[in-house]
């Protein structure tokens, strides 16, 4: 009876070894679809940034929250501006960790709304 149990356990044991060991293979694809977001607008990007990284303060839909609407925000900052802001804060907003690239992308976005 024991025995019996015993050699059930490692006979699937061994069986589920085998069967872990036979999907390497499999592993190099999903590559080819991170390539994407590049050319497209930029708009797309610099709203996705927005999202990750502002939207919590500032509202999903840039009305505002813990931080001010942004809603016209290029009326009052250029590019330059919101860029420097985004790095260095401004008052009550902490500098945002945000990649010189994405800073741009999405100050140049932000810069429009006016
Ligand atoms: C932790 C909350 C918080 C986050 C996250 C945040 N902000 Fe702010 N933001 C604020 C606050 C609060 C102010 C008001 C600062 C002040 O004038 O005292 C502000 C002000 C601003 C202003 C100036 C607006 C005005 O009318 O004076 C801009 C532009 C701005 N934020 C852009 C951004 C961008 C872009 C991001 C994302 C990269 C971001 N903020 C992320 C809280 C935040």
């Amino acid at each position: 009876m024991k025995k019996g149990l015993l050699s059930i356990l490692f006979g699937t044991a061994l069986v589920l070894g085998a069967c872990g060991g036979g999907d390497d293979g499999g592993t190099d694809n999903g590559d080819s679809a991170g390539d994407n977001g590049e050319g497209a607008t930029e708009t797309a990007g610099a709203e996705e940034i927005y999202q990750n990284n502002c939207a919590s303060c500032h509202g999903g839909d840039l009305s505002g929250g813990a931080g001010p609407d942004l809603t016209a925000v290029g009326a009052d900052y250029s590019k330059d501006d919101i860029v420097d802001i985004i790095q260095n804060g401004k008052g009550g907003m902490p500098p945002q960790d945000v990649a010189e690239e994405d800073a741009q992308t999405l100050a140049s976005w932000l810069a429009e709304k006016k």
